[in-house]
């Protein structure tokens, strides 16, 4: 997949970068610098096509989830977060996940679905995938979440089903909700910034 690495500086924290529908590798990277400023980075570029936009898994339509796709391109994702931490010398564990949703949702799948040493996620705008086939333990999990109660994309029961999902397996979750839309909004930016700066790395 392709990628964009910044080593950052010395104690900065480590963001693995998941775009939004037709973003890119480079459509985080200002968020997660305002994150921290000296953060090592690890972007990907989602490799499914929808209209020429990129994506990291295949749907029929809004929220029409094609889970097939979904579920070979996050072992392919998988994969590749493997394959470049093992690169760069990167621990799984110290990877903070930072996805915006579609990125946020194959994030959490990640998550949620395969038994992996990722650990810690800021999934802003993320809802459930409807696939709950897991029952792994996630008390080693620390997640962050926000939710637009003006959201036209994520209904409040998608985004309820997603963070029961977290916190029924005993993840460690915090839920920020904010009145706006599916747009980053400073709010939740700012919090989840606190968020990161207390996790104990
Ligand atoms: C999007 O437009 O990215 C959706 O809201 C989320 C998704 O399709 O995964």
């Amino acid at each position: 997949m392709k990628y964009l690495y910044d080593a950052g500086s010395k104690g900065g924290k480590k963001l693995l970068l998941l775009h939004g529908t037709g973003g890119d590798e480079t459509s985080l990277v200002d968020i997660a610098r305002f994150l921290d400023g000296g953060c090592e980075i690890l972007s990907f570029r989602g490799e499914v096509k929808e209209d020429g936009m990129n994506r990291f898994f295949k749907r029929n339509g809004l929220n029409q989830f094609d889970l097939e796709s979904l579920e070979e391109e996050t072992d392919n994702l998988y994969e590749e977060i493997k394959r470049v931490s093992a690169k760069k010398d990167v621990p799984l564990s110290d990877w903070v996940l930072v996805g915006y949703s579609n990125g946020a949702n194959i994030a959490a799948h990640l998550l949620l679905e395969r038994e992996t040493e990722l650990t810690q996620g800021i999934f802003f705008h993320p809802m459930s995938l409807g696939v709950h086939k897991q029952k792994f333990s996630l008390k080693d999990k620390r997640v962050w979440l926000s939710f637009g109660q003006g959201d036209p994309i994520v209904s409040p029961e998608s985004f309820n089903e997603l963070a029961e999902a977290f916190s029924s397996r005993n993840a460690d979750l915090t839920i920020k909700q904010t009145n706006y839309g599916h747009q980053l909004a400073a709010e939740e930016v700012n919090q989840a910034r606190n968020w990161l700066h207390n996790l104990p790395l």
